[in-house]
């Protein structure tokens, strides 16, 4: 698909309205690689997400002799059970953009003593996956090229995967879940000591399907049991709306005058909704409605009004939770009263974008005054800011910058050119439909 721009020139209007946003981005990824090994009939999904990251995860599992079709709403996957994904020796497989796919699929090929040789985009490319490789080569797996610790790479799995204990310190959700998927394939029982804790999507939904996992969780850490090469049944399961696909359409209304936004059926897992805490401290106006507890996770209604936003010192512990938002949360401390601090963030310079210094620079851009010290951030916030100029804002074929720019660029004034956001459709397809619906005004060039 050819690259496109987003032209800006106006400022959007007051709002009032409600809407639904698309599946959860990390649920989807884990719904799909679980119900693939599933075993005893078709595991039916809805409200996947629909994005170019989830697309390139159904065609891996195609590719992996898994049989996935789209019938009305539902997705339907006929799993197979553990140990059945057919795949060929040197065949290749192409997680474009995701990470998340990426770290989770070397998971679930641990125990295939095959090569397979995992690529992904130019971005995807630069990313660590020494953080997966290491684990996963104490279960038995084998990496080439020797020290390499990023893609494209050669996996091969092991016939005699052994379990392992791992210490979890990076904070990472994408490397403990690789650790779980190959332990569902290993006998015995693997142990993670989680001591930076993240999202916890694979835990819920393995203990929701009746996998044999335990979690003890204390306040300092939490310690995952799994025992593995035990069959598990196919499910149903209704995938929530995607926090931080909400996140974008939460800072607008906040920062817009006049404006009230609901936003449906969100997962608010607590350790996805630090977004949520976080704006809340800067005086963010954000109250919730029908929670409820489906299928091992919590959603609800996100009811959120315009407010005058203050800076904080953001507590350092609220960073995992918010990890993906930081770009809008950064956006919307530019616009607060007075001077906001984030610390703690050095993980966001290994996602999709570098996206401290991203943010950095395109805040400096646009004259907000900051400084930024390693892995620590001060904004200077100007809630009376009203450019005038153009400006051209380049997003590195990071989504979440992009969409960030699109919002800066609905509330700040003057005009903006922002590149190469063909990146919105890896998590956010209909984000532009949606901005639409709630009186964006914005060009295609
Ligand atoms: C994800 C985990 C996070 C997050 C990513 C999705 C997941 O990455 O940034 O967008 O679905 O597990 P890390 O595990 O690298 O922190």
């Amino acid at each position: 698909m050819k690259n496109f721009s987003i032209s800006i020139k106006k400022k959007i209007n007051h709002f009032n309205k409600s809407i639904y946003v698309e599946g959860d981005k990390s649920i989807s990824h884990r719904a799909l690689l679980i119900a693939s090994q599933s075993h005893g009939g078709i595991s039916k999904i809805s409200g996947l997400l629909e994005s170019e990251d989830i697309l390139n995860c159904v065609k891996a599992l195609r590719q992996l002799g898994v049989k996935i079709i789209k019938k009305k709403n539902e997705h339907w996957i006929f799993g197979n059970g553990l140990g059945s994904f057919r795949i060929k020796n040197n065949a290749t497989i192409n997680c474009g953009n995701a990470g998340t796919l990426a770290r989770l699929i070397m998971g679930c090929l641990s125990s295939y003593p095959i090569k397979i040789k995992i690529i992904g985009d130019k971005s995807l490319s630069k990313r660590p996956m020494g953080r997966v490789i290491k684990p996963l080569e104490k279960f038995g797996c084998r990496f080439y090229p020797k020290n390499k610790k990023n893609l494209p790479i050669v996996m091969q799995g092991t016939d005699f995967p052994a379990p392992i204990k791992h210490v979890e310190k990076i904070g990472s959700a994408q490397v403990k879940s690789a650790i779980q998927f190959a332990a569902l394939n290993t006998p015995g029982i693997t142990k993670i000591m989680e001591v930076k804790k993240s999202r916890d999507h694979t835990e819920n939904l393995l203990k929701f399907i009746g996998v044999k996992i335990k979690v003890n969780k204390k306040k300092s850490s939490n310690k995952i049991l799994i025992e593995g090469q035990k069959e598990f049944k196919f499910f149903k399961l209704d995938i929530p709306g995607d926090i931080s696909s909400a996140a974008f359409f939460i800072v607008l209304t906040i920062l817009n005058k006049n404006s009230k936004l609901k936003i449906k059926n969100i997962n608010l897992n607590p350790t996805r909704a630090g977004i949520l805490k976080i704006l809340t401290l800067m005086k963010a106006k954000i109250s919730l409605k029908n929670i409820k507890n489906v299928n091992g996770e919590k959603r609800g209604d996100i009811i959120v009004k315009s407010s005058k936003l203050v800076g904080i010192n953001c507590p350092t512990s609220l960073v995992p939770s918010a990890i993906d938002e930081f770009p809008i949360i950064m956006l919307a401390a530019s616009l607060a009263k007075g001077v906001s601090t984030f610390s703690g963030l050095n993980e966001l310079e290994k996602k999709e974008s570098p996206r401290l210094s991203v943010m950095n620079s395109i805040l400096r851009q646009i004259n907000i005054k900051t400084r930024l010290k390693k892995d620590k951030i001060k904004i200077y916030g100007n809630a009376d800011i009203n450019l005038k100029k153009t400006y051209k804002i380049k997003t590195f074929g990071d989504h979440r910058i992009c969409m960030t720019a699109f919002i800066m660029a609905q509330l700040f004034g003057g005009k903006f050119n922002i590149k190469d956001c063909n990146s919105i459709n890896t998590s956010f397809p209909k984000f532009l439909t949606l901005m639409k619906k709630i009186g964006a005004h914005y060009e295609i060039k």
